[in-house]
């Protein structure tokens, strides 16, 4: 008989937050910590270079999406940084604030940003340290598949955004293409993991798959936000659907939420 695995730790010793257990967001947090010095090298060899393309291509079609002026703009979960900078980049007059529940990547994000993001903060994205209405933009990219509460997320995003501002959420999807749906699950369930292994041996390889299974479709993430109280939600697959960008407008017949 095997050995039993530890909380927070597959079989084969791997990092693997069990969703549903009281530990889930704190084990979550102790992946990314782990993996916070290589997560952005990982994510290029993992994506085969395809992340560089999805988020300038994310922000492509927030810009046809949003209404009204984009001067402030909140990347959450933003890992070592990338989306906010391009947010930046996209926006240079906006003022950009990058925010992450682990410290490690909110000090990576610090450090590879400088002065093209206003700030950067350790916040959960269930209980955000701004008032309500502050943004324009409330971004994320590949956050919502490790959130133990989706709905309760987007209810808070929609709270920081001012009425009629636009979320975006980028996340890994299940292509709706029979044949892309075998090599893409070929890819992230064996591949992935396997250069992982290589590259990190206590790295999350086996939550990876696994944390979009228990992922909703995109049909389904669109009554969620609607469940939130947003508004022309819209979801555009990108590369044959391996991933999605999800747009929606928080309401603006509606005040923000307290
Ligand atoms: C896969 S990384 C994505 C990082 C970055 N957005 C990117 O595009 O590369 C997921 C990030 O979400 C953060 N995260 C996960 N759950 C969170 C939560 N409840 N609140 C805030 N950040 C969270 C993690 O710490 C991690 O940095």
């Amino acid at each position: 008989m095997g050995a039993a695995a530890s909380p927070g730790a597959a079989a084969d010793g791997s990092l693997k937050p069990q969703r549903g257990s009281p530990t889930f967001e704190r084990d979550v947090r102790r992946m990314f910590a782990t993996i916070a010095d290589r997560y952005e090298t990982f994510n290029h060899l993992a994506t085969l270079g395809q992340d560089l393309l999805w988020r300038p291509w994310a922000l492509w079609e927030l810009e046809r999406f949003a209404r009204g002026p984009v001067d402030r703009c909140l990347d959450v979960g933003c890992g070592t940084g990338e989306l906010a900078r391009r947010l930046a980049a996209a926006y240079p007059r906006a003022r950009v604030v990058a925010s992450d529940f682990t410290a490690a990547m909110v000090r990576h994000a610090r450090r590879r940003s400088g002065r093209s993001v206003a700030g950067c903060a350790v916040a959960d994205i269930g209980r955000l340290p701004f008032a309500n209405g502050t943004f324009d933009v409330a971004a994320s990219a590949f956050v919502a598949r490790n959130l133990a509460d989706l709905s309760a997320a987007f209810r808070e995003l929609g709270r920081v955004l001012r009425p009629g501002g636009t979320l975006l959420t980028l996340e890994v999807s299940e292509p709706s293409s029979e044949l892309v749906r075998r090599l893409f699950h070929a890819h992230f369930d064996h591949v992935v993991p396997m250069l992982g292994r290589a590259f990190d041996r206590e790295g999350p390889y086996t939550y990876l798959p696994e944390s979009l299974r228990h992922f909703p479709s995109s049909q389904r993430v669109l009554e969620l936000l609607e469940g939130a109280g947003f508004a022309r939600c819209r979801a555009v697959p990108l590369s044959l659907g391996v991933v999605t960008v999800y747009l929606a407008a928080a309401d603006a017949a509606s005040p923000p939420r307290a």
